[in-house]
């Protein structure tokens, strides 16, 4: 048996060529897909909660509590009666699967640089971790860990991804949310995770083995703030000046240079983005 589980009655995923590529270079990786859960990433925390640690990518047709970073509830389809009627119009998923980077500090950047350098060349970063189109956010990353075994620093990561592929004009949303059609017309769900995943579990490899460092330049040519006024959830303001080695972004203020490390800090442009958030 392959490592392909749970299939959509709709939609024809790509598992079995995802599942290819990947074990080669992460044994006993698995794909399963699922037409509703409640959300990716509580599933396979839920699961490393009782002990199941094995890689695997989660694919869910449907997430009836998907959730954001900073406790934020993450609403996959913003115009969920239309999108609903016309298909499924955002891609939800994650990759679970044990990690022992030396150092954790830039994950979430490398996982988001991996899912723009996938996508398209006009796709830029908002500091930590969110994917913009030109000034409206189009997906968003949310990592979590969990005690993953008895090896030291070893932990067992959970990657939840979720990107917006279609927007539909919906009551209450004054400008529609950024979708992946405007740049890759025709590109659904199936397809755009055939494009991701291979790359980003390569990614995460590399990132355990590396590090952040490497990836410092190409991040900063896909920043979405670099040069722009922000302020901090502090409410200091300044002017951002990309990321450092370690991923902690760098922004100027009047009391001098600021290294912001935590991703717990949100940072905003002065005039914020058209739509904040899917
Ligand atoms: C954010 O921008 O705040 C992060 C959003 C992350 C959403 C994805 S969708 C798949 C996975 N499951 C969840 O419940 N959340 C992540």
């Amino acid at each position: 048996m392959n490592g392909v589980h749970g299939m959509s009655s709709v939609l024809r995923w790509p598992a079995e060529a995802i599942w290819e590529a990947v074990v080669p270079h992460l044994p006993g990786f698995t794909v399963e897909v699922l037409p509703e859960i409640d959300s990716t990433n509580t599933e396979l925390m839920r699961r490393a909660r009782a002990g199941q640690f094995e890689p695997v990518l989660l694919v869910a047709e449907r997430q009836t509590a998907g959730r954001g970073r900073l406790g934020r509830e993450w609403v996959s389809d913003p115009a969920a009666g239309l999108a609903a009627r016309r298909g499924v119009s955002s891609l939800t998923f994650s990759l679970g699967l044990p990690l022992a980077p030396r150092d954790w500090s830039g994950l979430s950047l490398a996982v988001g640089l991996s899912v723009v350098e996938s996508l398209h060349p006009d796709l830029a970063l908002k500091w930590p971790n969110d994917v913009w189109l030109h000034d409206r956010k189009l997906a968003g990353i949310l990592i979590e860990t969990a005690n993953g075994s008895d090896t030291p620093g070893r932990r067992y990561a959970v990657v939840g991804i979720g990107i917006n592929l279609q927007s539909c004009p919906a009551e209450g949303l004054r400008t529609l949310p950024a979708s992946l059609d405007e740049l890759l017309p025709g590109l659904d769900a199936p397809q755009t995770l055939l494009r991701l995943a291979a790359p980003l579990v390569q990614a995460i490899q590399r990132f355990e083995s590396r590090g952040f460092a490497p990836l410092q330049t190409r991040f900063n040519a896909r920043d979405a703030l670099g040069g722009v006024a922000v302020t901090l959830s502090d409410g200091t303001a300044g002017t951002a000046q990309g990321v450092d080695a370690c991923g902690a972004l760098r922004v100027q203020t009047d009391q001098g240079l600021k290294v912001i490390t935590s991703a717990e800090v949100s940072v905003r442009p002065l005039s914020p983005p058209r739509c904040d958030g899917l």
